[in-house]
């Protein structure tokens, strides 16, 4: 794929259509909302990671009074991955977001910046990442960041 194919297609799943491990992933996700520290926004956002030997990195969204100094989800989980096994390529993140009432109706899906980083890692590694995008009951999978980042920058155009 180059930066110039605009890809779109995502695929919908209910859970039970998953694999066993993609499940599990969700789980963890799920577990790491339990930490996430969002006293302001009330959205808590939970990350995890499958990388290539199955290791499983969470990360969660880190809130702060100053609020551009926060971090959402994706990013923590992708930097702790980083800084624990920068030998290790990511094959699958999964996210989910719950509120106050519990898991949002709505998937969640990472913001702009998140993406960057996503197509970041993609490239530092040579390899696609599945993106599992969760809700309370569907999961919209991509099989590489780029279906959601057309026309994107990279460091292959450095
Ligand atoms: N957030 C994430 O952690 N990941 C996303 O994909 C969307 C947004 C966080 C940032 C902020 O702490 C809160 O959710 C509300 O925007």
């Amino acid at each position: 794929m180059n930066s110039f194919d605009i890809v779109t297609y995502i695929k919908s799943y209910s859970f039970d259509e998953l694999s066993d491990e993609d499940r599990m992933l969700i789980d963890c996700a799920r577990q790491a909302t339990e930490k996430a520290y969002a006293p302001y926004s009330n959205y808590f956002v939970g990350a995890a990671i499958m990388l290539e030997d199955s290791t499983i990195i969470i990360g969660n969204n880190q809130e702060n009074a100053a609020y551009p100094s926060g971090l959402c989800a994706e990013r923590v989980a992708i930097f702790q991955a980083g800084a624990l096994h920068p030998d290790k390529s990511v094959k699958t993140i999964a996210i989910i977001a719950r509120n106050n009432s519990g898991f949002t109706d709505d998937i969640c899906s990472p913001c702009g910046a998140c993406r960057q980083v996503i197509l970041e890692t993609e490239n530092r590694y040579k390899n696609n990442i599945r993106i599992l995008m969760c809700a309370k009951d569907k999961v919209y999978e991509v099989e590489s960041v780029k279906a959601l980042l057309p026309l994107h920058f990279s460091n292959e155009k450095l």
